[in-house]
């Protein structure tokens, strides 16, 4: 295709490319992806559950207790979970030596896990090299 629209070339223009793996069967890794999907982020997926998604979680540098449902890789960096938006633009801006960001769990009110406005506090960890971690952004309870 020769021609794109101006509002697709706008939204690649802010948007990276991510991959994520995860269970097809998971409903809310896909609404997370919608969200990304929704500012812009090229988003492609890939089928993976059980031991082999959690070995691919822990092969790539994620620490167990940090663990979450889907995984994605953005420019060289891991996502794990329900990370936001605007701490994955943090993270490519500031492009810290890392493995990734990570939210373990789903906390509820954490993106496509509930509303905001219900919100329960929770930590997004910058996960380093040699599985330590740090917060990286941490939201407060609404
Ligand atoms: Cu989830
Ligand atoms: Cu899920």
């Amino acid at each position: 295709m020769l021609a794109a629209s101006p509002l697709r070339t706008l939204a690649q223009g802010f948007g990276p490319a991510i991959h994520v793996m995860k269970d097809p069967n998971c409903s809310c890794c896909s609404a997370w992806i919608e969200i990304l999907e929704n500012v812009g982020f090229t988003v492609t997926t890939e089928p993976s559950a059980g031991t082999l998604l959690m070995r691919y979680k822990l092969d790539n540098g994620i620490p167990q207790e940090m663990v979450s449902c889907h995984t994605g890789r953005v420019e060289g960096y891991m996502i794990e979970g329900h990370v936001p938006v605007a701490e994955i633009r943090r993270l490519l801006d500031e492009r810290p030596d890392a493995v990734g960001l990570a939210v373990p769990g789903m906390p509820y009110g954490s993106p496509s896990m509930g509303p905001e406005s219900e919100r329960e506090a929770y930590d997004v960890f910058l996960v380093r090299g040699g599985g330590s971690t740090e917060v990286f952004t941490s939201y407060a309870a609404a």
